[in-house]
């Protein structure tokens, strides 16, 4: 299926710099006698770049013909996904209203001193849980609907069937990267949390035809209900395509190993793939989503779930921020 056809019917905002580059990791590879690639997706280019972005030109585009004037989302205290909301929607001069789970702090740093520069209306509310950030948040689209605004609520990290069009469009862009760049990888490996990333990409490559497995490495959620909610978006995004792949369960593949404690907890992995690929490549990751991503995708070299003699590619979503919390 041309995909690029079918997502011409849907209204997308351009707030990305595309295609991101793709390229090779030479001393990494060399080091772990691997061929290993990167595609950055930290480089997106608004508000210092990440996944969100190519979510975020869907959604605010729909947004926007709604005829919304206030765009509400929410995220942990340090959330990518709300700095990212933040600068597209100043951007495109809309309001913005973030929840963000977790006490004000007394200096903000990191992502939410960016929210604060992006002009973001910010309430903290003193929870660690997903549903009551939820809660909140709709509360307070209601109160602005009685009050005669129209509010439009992108759910925790803009992972809805519609936001992971992003990413199946970006499967097609990737296609031609990969070409360009003249390799067939076996796998592309990313950090999964609230699966819209892995779900549009896995959409764009069912319906594109392609077999290509997408590995999701856990940072958040058990493998189960990861694995549940990446085959939920991909099923809705096809059908937002029009494609009716069979059996996207099947075409699913996680890994929640490499999670530690939990989100956002670190581990010893995660900390030394965030040290060797700032050493070996001068590439900055994070400790919450692409160190333990990176983790994975080493662990799965060294252990011979990767072939060393075909490439392999790693998709920075971004996050790097959080090195300066
Ligand atoms: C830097 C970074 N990488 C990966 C992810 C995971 O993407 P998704 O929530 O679409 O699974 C996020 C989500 O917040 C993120 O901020």
């Amino acid at each position: 299926m041309d995909i690029e056809r079918r997502l011409k019917g849907f209204p997308r905002e351009s707030l990305a710099l595309l295609p991101t580059p793709v390229h090779r990791l030479d001393r990494l590879s060399e080091a772990l006698r691997a061929d290993i690639w990167i595609i950055r997706d930290d480089m997106t280019g608004i508000g210092l770049g990440g996944n969100k972005v190519r979510k975020l030109e869907f959604l605010l585009a729909d947004a926007r013909r709604r005829g919304c004037d206030v765009v509400l989302t929410a995220g942990a205290n340090q959330s990518n996904h709300c700095r990212l909301t933040a600068a597209c929607c100043a951007r495109l001069g809309v309001d913005v209203r973030l929840v963000l789970g977790g006490n004000k702090p007394e200096a903000p740093s990191g992502n939410l001193l960016l929210d604060r520069l992006f002009g973001a209306g910010i309430r903290h509310v003193n929870s660690k849980d997903w549903s009551v950030w939820t809660r909140r948040m709709e509360d307070e689209a209601e109160a602005m609907r009685r009050r005669g605004r129209k509010p439009y609520v992108v759910p925790i990290g803009g992972s809805t069937p519609l936001g992971a069009l992003g990413y199946a469009a970006a499967a097609a862009e990737y296609g031609r990267s990969f070409a360009k760049a003249g390799i067939k990888p076996q796998a592309i490996y990313l950090a999964a949390s609230s699966a819209g990333t892995q779900g549009g990409l896995l959409a764009g490559m069912l319906a594109m035809g392609w077999g290509m497995p997408v590995v999701g490495i856990g940072v958040a959620k058990d493998e189960k209900r990861l694995k549940r909610e990446v085959a939920e978006i991909a099923r809705g995004a096809c059908e937002l395509l029009g494609a009716s792949p069979r059996n996207v369960e099947a075409a699913v593949h996680v890994d929640a190993n490499y999670i530690g404690r939990g989100y956002a907890v670190r581990t010893p992995e995660c900390e030394k793939a965030v040290n060797l690929l700032a050493r070996m490549e001068g590439l900055p990751l994070d400790y919450v989503y692409t160190g333990k991503a990176m983790a994975g995708l080493i662990d799965h070299i060294r252990t011979g779930r990767i072939r060393r003699n075909a490439p392999v590619v790693f998709l920075h979503t971004g996050g790097s921020v959080e090195l300066f919390e």
